[in-house]
């Protein structure tokens, strides 16, 4: 197992509830897994063009923890495609500088898939320009449960920077949990299902009815002109100039 930094890239978190796969095909008439193909291009599309963008670490939902509630068929579709996919693209990562880590349960994944992901990890270890977070077998609450079972282990005290660095431990992410700053959802749905609660605080959450294989640059640059016209206060609020002087 590479040895991860605790640090990440300059520049925004954008994580991506990637949805939307199964529709888009089934509107074509073609089968789900003909959407999970061209959303894995999709995403490897938007890996090169994030951090043009400002992007310095991105953090991909591909498989949720409660996704094996799937019939069989379309899950060992999804795990042969992930590992399709890592090998096609771990060469282009290692040029462009892209850093590969795998977040989630590492128990229950096919062992090739396994062995795939952990050389993945270590072959692209030297990137620094993106950091490129997979989340596969993710469930925010399995993490936050194994998390606690962490916790009870450990002497002193459980601080917020404490959970952060157990979170990154849980979800073999190495560093700490980064927080999210823009999360965006394509497919329609307006929830979370599950991926990264904690990280998610404060994050800017964006919707999109555009399905996930039919995302574009533009989607993604209209994001984030909406994310920057936003104004985040993380609880505080805005006080004129001179009232923050007076009480300086
Ligand atoms: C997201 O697309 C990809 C995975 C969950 C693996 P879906 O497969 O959920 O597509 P829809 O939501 O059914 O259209
Ligand atoms: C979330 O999508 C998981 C991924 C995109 C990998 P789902 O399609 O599984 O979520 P729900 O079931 O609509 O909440
Ligand atoms: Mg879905």
């Amino acid at each position: 197992m590479p040895t991860l930094p605790a640090t990440t890239p300059p520049g925004l978190h954008l994580a991506i509830i990637m949805d939307g796969n199964g529709r888009w095909a089934s509107a074509r008439g073609r089968p789900r897994a003909a959407g999970h193909v061209v959303g894995a291009r999709k995403a490897r599309e938007m890996v090169e063009v994030a951090s043009n963008h400002g992007i310095g670490t991105m953090t991909l939902y591909a498989f949720s923890a409660d996704n094996w509630a799937r019939p069989r068929r379309e899950v060992v579709t999804l795990m042969r495609l992930f590992r399709r996919t890592i090998l096609a693209e771990q060469e282009r990562c290692i040029a462009t500088g892209v850093r590969l880590i795998f977040i989630g349960r590492r128990d229950r994944l096919p062992r090739e898939l396994l062995h795939t992901i952990e050389a993945a990890e270590a072959a692209t270890a030297g990137g620094k320009r993106l950091l490129l977070r997979v989340a596969l077998d993710y469930g925010a609450r399995d993490t936050i449960e194994r998390v606690i079972a962490m916790a009870r282990t450990i002497d002193g005290p459980v601080t917020r920077d404490k959970v952060a660095e157990l979170i990154g431990r849980a979800d073999h992410s190495g560093g700490a949990a980064p927080d999210v700053d823009l999360l965006v959802r394509t497919g329609g749905e307006q929830r979370l299902s599950d991926f990264l609660l904690w990280e998610c605080a404060y994050a800017e959450l964006i919707f999109t009815r555009r399905m996930w294989p039919d995302f574009s640059e533009d989607d993604l640059v209209q994001a984030l002109k909406e994310f920057h016209s936003r104004h985040r206060r993380f609880g505080a609020i805005d006080e004129p100039a001179e009232e923050r002087a007076r009480t300086a």
